[in-house]
């Protein structure tokens, strides 16, 4: 079986404060775009789960997040692990803020559930995808959401209005934890209108959305990363980018735009010095 992960951005994130288990409680309107990993999934002759991607540093065994939503998945309806092949081919950027493992997470648990004849409603499937990721939940339904708590509570959105979407990873990694520890250590200054934004879905209308995207992120990024994020935004604003907005906690940033021609334009001149630079659109 094929199927495909969609990668999410962030058109909001606030981070509401630290919990006692150790994750944060959140406050996120997520969007899924076309820029997507391709998996295909074939039993194989007693060899257990194996995962293999076109990325050789990237795990292949039970730490691929793929693998472990397998795991859960039969874990779930009571089934001893099967002999599968989980084939990746990734195009999502690593380590991006675009969750692009959690994604394929998701996808092997929707293939699975196809495969097994549908024994969970897409509800009970996001809630098996809790225990592999905070991101899962929402890859599994995709779409317009609005994320809370540790990213699992999920309510589905408006479509964002159709648009060209331009993401652009610069090439430094991010540490996600460790944005996270230095989030705590700060006050949070300026936070996203995430009732603004819902509003803005609400009416349709791609040019207030745009105006209201943040990340919380963004602020609390080492210096020399958060020009480099904020030189991409101008550039994409410049080239005629409604909006931009940095996506998860990094360093992705991407911008929407009504025409087709700005976006490519915008792409063009990314790519000359970012090598991941995507044209997508919403899904
Ligand atoms: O849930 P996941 O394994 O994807 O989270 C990765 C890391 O991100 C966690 O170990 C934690 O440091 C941080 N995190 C958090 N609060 C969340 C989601 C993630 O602190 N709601």
């Amino acid at each position: 079986m094929k199927t495909r992960a969609w990668a999410k951005l962030n058109l909001t994130l606030d981070v509401l404060g630290k919990r006692e288990d150790g994750y944060h409680d959140l406050c996120m309107v997520m969007q899924s775009v076309t820029l997507h990993d391709t998996l295909t999934l074939e039993p194989n002759e007693g060899q257990g789960l194996r995962v293999r991607t076109n990325l050789r540093f990237l795990p292949t065994g039970d730490k691929n997040l793929a693998a472990a939503a397998a795991l859960r998945f039969w874990e779930a309806l009571g089934r001893e692990p099967e002999h599968l092949d989980i084939e990746i081919e990734k195009r999502i950027p690593v380590c991006a803020g675009m969750a692009g493992g959690s994604s394929d997470a998701a996808a092997v648990l929707r293939a699975l559930n196809e495969l097994a004849g549908f024994p969970f409603t897409p509800t009970e499937l996001a809630k098996v995808g809790e225990k592999v990721g905070s991101d899962v939940p929402y890859c599994v339904l995709g779409g317009t959401a609005l994320a809370e708590g540790r990213g699992e509570v999920l309510t589905p959105l408006p479509a964002l209005p159709p648009c060209w979407v331009v993401a652009c990873k610069p090439d430094f990694p991010i540490s996600t934890p460790e944005l996270f520890a230095r989030i705590d250590s700060c006050k949070i200054r300026c936070r996203p209108d995430t009732a603004g934004m819902l509003k803005a879905l609400k009416a349709g209308s791609l040019e207030e959305v745009a105006r209201r995207m943040y990340n919380v992120f963004e602020d609390v990024l080492p210096e020399r990363y958060q020009a480099r994020v904020a030189e991409i935004k101008h550039v994409l604003i410049q080239k005629g980018a409604l909006g931009a907005n940095m996506s998860g906690t990094g360093p992705t940033a991407f911008g929407l735009f009504d025409s087709e021609e700005a976006a490519r334009e915008a792409q063009a001149a990314l790519q000359e010095g970012y090598r991941d630079t995507s044209l997508c659109r919403s899904v």
